[in-house]
């Protein structure tokens, strides 16, 4: 997806642009970053578009705009409908159907850029931006596989701009407070993680559908092409768009792939893990007529579990252990929670257990309602005034969007920049382990017609990674859900 030659040419164009940009400053607006990044003075205002500008989108690039702070200088949604609210609020703001096109009409006055589109576009859209030199901000999953998590990872040092994921918990006080618990000693060493969520909220495990249905008015052939992206084309169907797509391999990552990277953030981040060794899971079946189960690789199923392997880490000496699920499953309470508490979060919908030799500590989603549970009974909540360091604290999302704004105005490598908690040098890593999950989901899905018609699934392993070579060692057939080709065109 790199491509060193149009990265030499957008790097000798910046350096053109800001020899005659220095010499023409006197008279004319110069965006800012032809004058290379940390030249921004930090009163300067940013100027941001953002790709897909409806669903999170809209809350993204108004987070981002910050009531002003900063520019939103263009929009760009195949759905002019869905990014309706977006425009309206920024009415100046240039819209375009095609970020590609918007990429190059405004390379030289778009500083940064969100990225809110689904899941399968999400690399696209930033590597070329990247490329131009723009920071980004990319919803969680930062990726669709592993192979592109790795490869925005680097872009993001290599074209030195300042990245952050869309995992907003990330920024919640309630990880600096389990961290600090865990800094403490207070739950010991950690050998086991129970991480779940009670995703999918939307159809999954479903047949793929194959009745033609007409394009929404607004939406023309055209539009349905940038919406599939690099992505296997389909005809148009609502159960793909709007919000939809998560049930799709083609374009989501289904349960694992929208809630990992908010759940299993806290215990990634406390524990300091990095690249899982092994993997293993087990999925919900779908039963239309007798004994034999549906088999539909496309579509994410309807639940799973998944087992994820680490090894000891700096912080953490004992390997961990990290069970998942989905799709209303959830752990079982531990003696030390009390049998009628809600595990989690109110509800039990969503949460974290993390296992420790002397202590247990739980979180609900976004790393809301941190927990502690001793062995004396005590139970120990965040306290009401805890706070951080963090002064956007109080914003929306606890200032994810706008800490991300500052850094890209301080610069890459700065001060601000090193203190974003979901950079891409971390957002990376804590993606690939979670699409480690959706590897051996997929994988769990292979299969042959045998002799009586009946389906030989033979992809039910556990399997070993390598994470440094990003490659399935057991098993090649895995391999192939490491990366993806990409459509003519993309
Ligand atoms: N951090 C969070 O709490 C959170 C919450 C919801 C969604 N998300 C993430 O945000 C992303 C979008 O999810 P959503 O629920 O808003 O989906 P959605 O389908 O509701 O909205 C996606 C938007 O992107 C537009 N779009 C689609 N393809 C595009 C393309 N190629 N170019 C430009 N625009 C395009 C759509 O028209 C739509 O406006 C996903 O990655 C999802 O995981 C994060």
């Amino acid at each position: 997806m790199k491509d060193d030659k149009r990265q030499d040419r957008h790097l000798s164009r910046r350096q053109f642009m800001r020899n005659s940009a220095l010499a023409a400053a006197g008279f004319t607006i110069v965006p800012r970053h032809v004058l290379g990044r940390g030249f921004t003075a930090p009163s300067d205002k940013l100027n941001i578009a953002a790709i897909g500008a409806g669903g999170k989108g809209f809350s993204d690039i108004r987070n981002a705009f910050n009531k002003g702070s900063d520019n939103v200088v263009a929009l760009a949604d195949i759905d002019e409908n869905r990014c309706e609210e977006a425009r309206k609020l920024f009415p100046k703001a240039k819209y375009y159907k095609d970020f590609r096109l918007m990429l190059e009409e405004m390379k030289d006055t778009i500083d940064a850029v969100t990225i809110s589109t689904p899941d399968h576009t999400h690399a696209v859209a930033a590597m070329a931006a990247m490329q131009l030199g723009m920071h980004v901000y990319v919803q969680k999953p930062l990726t669709h596989n592993i192979k592109e998590a790795r490869e925005l990872t680097e872009a993001a040092r290599e074209y030195k701009v300042v990245s952050q994921m869309g995992n907003q918990g990330a920024s919640n006080p309630g990880q600096v407070q389990m961290m600090k618990w865990f800094n403490e000693g207070l739950i010991g060493t950690v050998d086991t993680v129970h991480v779940w969520t009670n995703r999918p909220v939307w159809p999954q495990g479903i047949p793929v559908p194959t009745e033609k249905m007409p394009l929404p008015e607004h939406i023309s052939k055209e539009d349905w092409d940038l919406f599939i992206g690099p992505a296997e084309y389909v005809d148009y169907h609502p159960l793909y768009h709007p919000f939809k797509w998560r049930g799709w391999w083609n374009f989501g990552t289904g349960a694992l792939g929208d809630m990992g990277c908010h759940l299993i953030d806290p215990p990634f981040r406390v524990l300091g893990l990095g690249y899982p060794t092994e993997v293993e899971c087990s999925v919900g079946q779908v039963f239309t007529q007798d004994w034999v189960p549906e088999h539909i690789p496309e579509g994410c199923p309807p639940s799973s579990r998944v087992q994820i392997k680490f090894p000891a880490t700096a912080g953490n000496p004992s390997p961990i252990t990290m069970n998942w699920s989905d799709g209303g499953l959830r752990p079982f309470h531990p003696d030390l929670i009390p049998a009628s508490d809600d595990l989690g979060e109110p509800g039990s919908a969503n949460g974290v257990i993390m296992m420790g030799s002397k202590g247990i500590m739980t979180c609900g989603v976004y790393g809301l309602h941190p927990k502690l549970y001793l062995p004396d009974g005590e139970v120990r909540t965040m306290p009401e005034d805890f706070s951080t360091d963090n002064p956007n604290e109080g914003l929306p999302e606890y200032g994810h969007q706008v800490s991300w704004t500052q850094a890209c105005k301080a610069g890459f490598g700065s001060a601000e920049h090193k203190r974003l908690t979901s950079s891409f040098d971390y957002a990376g890593p804590l993606t690939e382990t979670v699409l480690m999950g959706n590897l051996a989901i997929r994988s769990y899905a292979l299969a042959k017609k045998n002799a009586r018609g009946r389906m030989d699934y033979y992809g039910r392993k556990k399997l070993f990674w390598d994470g440094e070579k990003m490659e399935i060692t057991n098993f090649n057939d895995a391999n192939q859900f490491v990366g993806r080709d990409y459509r003519r065109g993309w």
